[in-house]
C-alpha cells in the first residue's frame, strides 16, 4: 500500500531545484558513481499532524536525535546516483520524520524502505548539521555535499592544508570568491567517511564557516536554498581550477595582490 503525504507547490519547487542541482553536479564529474549527497530540512512544508503516522513505514538509526523528533529531512539515498536522483527524484531519495522515538523515523514520501532504501551513509553528518543550525536559530535549511575535482586535489597538497593559505590562495585566484565566500572554507581534517567523526569535526568547522572542505574526499556546502549554495561551491572550485590550470601549463599564477584583495573587502564586505 503506497502511503504519500501530499506535496505542496513550494515543496515540488524545492524538489525541482534539487533535481536540477543533481543534474548539475554529475555534469560538472563532481558526483562519480553514488558520490555525494543532498538534505533539505522541509518540516515547514509537511502538515504538522499527520493522521496514522504509525502508516508510514519506520526505521531505526544507529543514534538518537531527540532535539530533531518531529522535524522532516528530504534526505537522498545510501547508493544513490545523482544522475538519477536528477531524472526521478522519488526513486533515490525520501522525505523522512523524526519519531517521538527518536532514533527511529518514517518515510513520508519517495523511496520505501521495503525497497532496499536506506539514506545517505553520511545521515549522521546531515543529521548532526541540521539539528547544530535549529540549535542556533540559523537561517540555512540545505546541506549539499559533493566531490568537486579541483578543490579536493588542493587538499592533497601539504601547503594548504593551512585554512589562512588556502583561502589566500582561493580569493587570490577567482575575485568573486573574494566577495562572495566572506568566511572563506573551513578545512575537516580526513576522517573516515560516513562516521561520526566527520560529522563532528564538520560541526566545528561550520561554527566559522558556511563551506567546508572533506580532507582527500569532498565538500560540504550549507545554504538557505539549493541553488545558492551550489553556487558558492561553484565560484570555489572555479579559483581552484584557475589555479590548477596556470599551474599544469607550467606557469605561475600572479593571482589577486593583497592591495587588490583589501579593495575587495572595504567595497563588497559588510562592516558588522
Ligand atoms: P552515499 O551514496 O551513501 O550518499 O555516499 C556518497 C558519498 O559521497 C559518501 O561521502
Ligand atoms: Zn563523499
Amino acid at each position: 500500500m503506497d502511503k504519500s503525504i501530499a506535496v505542496s507547490q513550494d515543496l515540488e519547487n524545492i524538489i525541482t531545484d534539487i533535481a536540477e542541482v543533481a543534474r548539475i553536479l554529475w555534469k560538472l564529474g563532481w558526483a562519480e558513481s553514488n558520490a555525494g549527497n543532498i538534505s533539505v530540512n522541509v518540516t515547514e512544508h509537511i502538515p504538522e499532524d499527520i493522521r496514522e503516522l504509525n502508516k508510514f513505514p519506520s526505521k531505526e538509526i544507529d543514534k538518537s536525535y531527540p532535539e530533531l523528533s518531529g522535524f522532516s529531512f528530504f534526505i537522498t539515498g545510501a547508493g544513490a546516483r545523482m544522475r538519477d536522483l536528477a531524472k526521478e527524484p522519488s526513486g533515490n531519495a525520501c522525505i523522512l520524520r523524526i519519531a517521538e522515538k527518536s532514533n527511529r523515523y518514517h518515510i513520508l514520501w519517495g523511496r520505501r524502505s521495503e525497497l532496499g532504501f536506506e539514506p545517505t551513509s553520511e545521515i549522521h553528518s546531515h543529521l548532526s548539521i541540521h539539528r547544530f543550525l535549529l540549535e542556533k536559530k540559523a537561517p540555512q535549511k540545505v546541506i549539499i555535499h559533493a566531490h568537486p575535482e579541483e578543490l579536493i586535489a588542493l587538499t592533497h597538497v601539504k601547503e594548504y592544508k593551512q585554512e589562512s593559505k588556502l583561502n589566500r590562495l582561493l580569493w587570490s585566484m577567482n575575485p568573486v570568491a573574494k566577495i562572495i565566500i566572506q568566511k572563506g572554507v573551513g578545512l575537516v581534517p580526513y576522517c573516515v567517511p560516513g562516521s561520526d567523526e566527520l560529522a563532528q569535526a564538520t560541526i566545528k568547522a561550520l561554527e566559522k564557516h558556511d563551506v567546508v572542505l572533506w580532507e582527500k574526499h569532498g565538500c560540504l556546502a550549507i545554504g538557505t536554498d539549493m541553488l545558492e549554495t551550489f553556487d558558492r561551491v561553484d565560484i570555489l572550485n572555479k579559483a581552484a581550477r584557475i589555479f590548477l590550470a596556470c599551474k599544469s601549463a607550467g606557469l605561475a599564477p600572479e593571482g589577486l595582490s593583497d592591495a587588490q584583495l583589501d579593495e575587495l573587502e572595504r567595497l563588497f564586505w559588510s562592516k558588522k
